[in-house]
This record gives structure tokens, sequence and C-alpha cells, in this order.
């Protein structure tokens, strides 16, 4: 075989065989629902559970993971792309050993870069993919131009609502964005805040049906989150519930949720045929970047 064509041979293999991490996009259509506060801590149980996790915020400008993590940032997504840093020198270490890079501000979007950049961070990317289990973004709020293709993109997409019929309204619009582009994408719902399970149960269930009837796909459950002031001293003390308040409410729910969500896993096991940049990549080419 000639160098060339072994050369492009190997690559190939190496995309199909390789581990590749499990991306997953955290959304909500409305704001404030508690995407970071799930991601976060969702993450941090992964990690208890013996997962290797990178945590990405996203949300740009808005970005608050580091402070819910209680870790202050030194370099960022938007320090790596200025001034092209290996993505190693942005990342920090958290608790429980999760990664975690911060998305920074100066940019009013990551995602209206130039060419040069998206290529030099899907290469940045590129490089970590293998080393995680899981990476998770967590997303601004709503779909803003461009975001939508890291959502696309990844493999997964956990929404998060709470039962309040705006927040319910809002995630509708979402899903039925995400999958008015990628009809196959498998959706988890989480509803956060409910107070009383049966009636978050109700909730749920007909907001399954309502987007299989209306829209035509299955969205998957994936667990009901108390309203719990743990959260709220959490976020106060900068420092995650899943770790200093284990014992409370809303960190067994959590970490009944990551359960649930590693079993689904097991049961699933779907083999994507393209990666997180192939998909990107293809994405970004479509819309004409
Ligand atoms: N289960 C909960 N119980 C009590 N308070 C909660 C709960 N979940 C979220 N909160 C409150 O809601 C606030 C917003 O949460 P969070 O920042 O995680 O939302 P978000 O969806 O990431 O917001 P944004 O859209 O601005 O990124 C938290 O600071 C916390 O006070
Ligand atoms: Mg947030």
């Amino acid at each position: 075989m000639i160098p060339d064509q072994a050369e492009s041979l190997r690559r190939k293999l190496e995309i199909n065989n390789v581990k590749q991490a499990k991306t997953i996009s955290f959304v909500s259509g409305k704001g404030g629902v508690g995407k970071s506060n799930i991601a976060v801590n969702f993450s941090l149980e992964l990690c208890n559970q013996g997962q290797k996790v990178l945590l990405v915020d996203l949300d740009i400008g808005m970005g608050n993971v580091d402070i819910l993590l209680g870790l202050q940032a030194k370099k960022t997504i938007v320090d790596m792309l200025e001034d092209e840093l290996p993505i190693y020198d942005i990342m920090e270490l958290g608790p429980n050993n999760l990664h975690y890079i911060a998305g920074g501000s100066g940019l009013s979007t990551l995602f209206s870069i130039n060419q040069q950049k998206m290529d030099y961070f899907l290469m940045q990317y590129n490089e970590v993919i293998k080393k995680y289990d899981y990476i998770i973004f967590d997303m601004g709020a709503g779909a803003t131009h461009g975001s939508i293709d890291f959502v696309l993109a990844s493999d997964e997409c956990i929404v998060i609502t709470t039962p309040e019929p705006t927040s319910i309204t809002d995630a509708y619009s979402m899903i039925k964005f995400i999958i008015g582009f990628k009809k196959t994408m498998p959706i988890y719902v989480v509803l956060n805040r409910s107070d009383n399970v049966k009636k978050g149960l109700m909730t749920v269930n007909r907001f399954q049906k309502l987007i299989a009837q209306f829209l035509g796909v299955n969205i998957k459950f994936l667990g009901i989150l108390p309203e719990d002031k743990a959260v709220t001293s959490a976020v106060i003390r900068q420092a995650p519930f899943a770790i200093q308040n284990n014992k409370s409410n809303i960190a067994k729910s959590i970490k009944q949720l990551t359960e649930n969500y590693r079993d689904r896993q097991v049961a699933i096991n779907v083999k994507e045929s393209s990666t997180f940049v192939e998909r990107l990549k293809g994405l970004l080419g479509n819309r004409g970047r």
C-alpha cells in the first residue's frame, strides 16, 4: 500500500474505532431554569461514578460555571482563540477531578468567529475528545445564531424546563427548533423545581405526548428535580451541592438522575457513524461559513 493510502486508511480507522467522548448539550428555551446548576452537579456526579468528564461553558459572555464550581478560571475559550493557546492551557481542575473550560467574555458569541479561528477551535477540540468519557456543554438559553450548530453536532441534548407554563412553552419551541434541523437528535427532558412528584410526572407525560403528536418525535424522560433551598445556598457559598451538601434532596435526585442517564446509555448504546467535529464542520460548511 502506498504511504498516502495507508495514512488515509489509518485516519479513517481512527475515526471509526477510537473511543470518542459522548457530547451532551444542556439547553433550555427560557433562561434561568437551572441548566448551569444541573450541568455542574450532573458532571460532578458522573465523575463520582468513575467517568472522565470535561465541562465546557459555552454560554460565552454570560457563563457562570466557574462561580458555581468555586473556581476562578485564569484563561478562557476567548483567550485560546485570540492567542492561539493549546486547549490544555485553558483547562481548570475542579472538584472530583472534573475538568472545566470557561467561556470568557469579549465575544458576543463564539459562534460568529472567522473560519480560521473556528478551524483552530476544532483542531484543539479534536485533541481532547478521545481523552474523556463525556464532554458536557452548558449552553446559553434559547437558540442563538451559531450556537445551534454546537447543539446539533452534539450526540445528545438534555432539555431543562420548570413546570411553569412559560418554561414548558419555550422548551417546546426549543425542541421544535432542534428537530427542525435534526429529527434524529436524541432528546432527554428534565423537569426542575418541581415541588410535587405526582404533578411533575403528569406534566412531563403531557409534554411528551404533545411533542410526539405535533412534532412526531419521542423525547425521553430523564428525571424530576425538586425545588430545594440547597441550590441557592450552594450558589451563594460557591460550593456545588453534589459535594458540599450531598445529603440534600436535590443532591440525591441528581445522583438518581445521573444513574438513570447511565442506565439508559447501557441499554441504548447507539454508535454514531460520524464524530462531533465532522458533524460541526458539515453544519458550518452548509451555512456557507
Ligand atoms: N431545583 C432548584 N431549587 C431551587 N432553586 C433553583 C433550582 N434550580 C435552579 N434554582 C435557582 O435558579 C437560579 C438559576 O439557575 P441557573 O443559573 O442554573 O439557570 P440557567 O438555566 O443556567 O440560567 P441561564 O439561562 O441564565 O444560563 C439559581 O441561581 C438558583 O437560585
Ligand atoms: Mg446558565
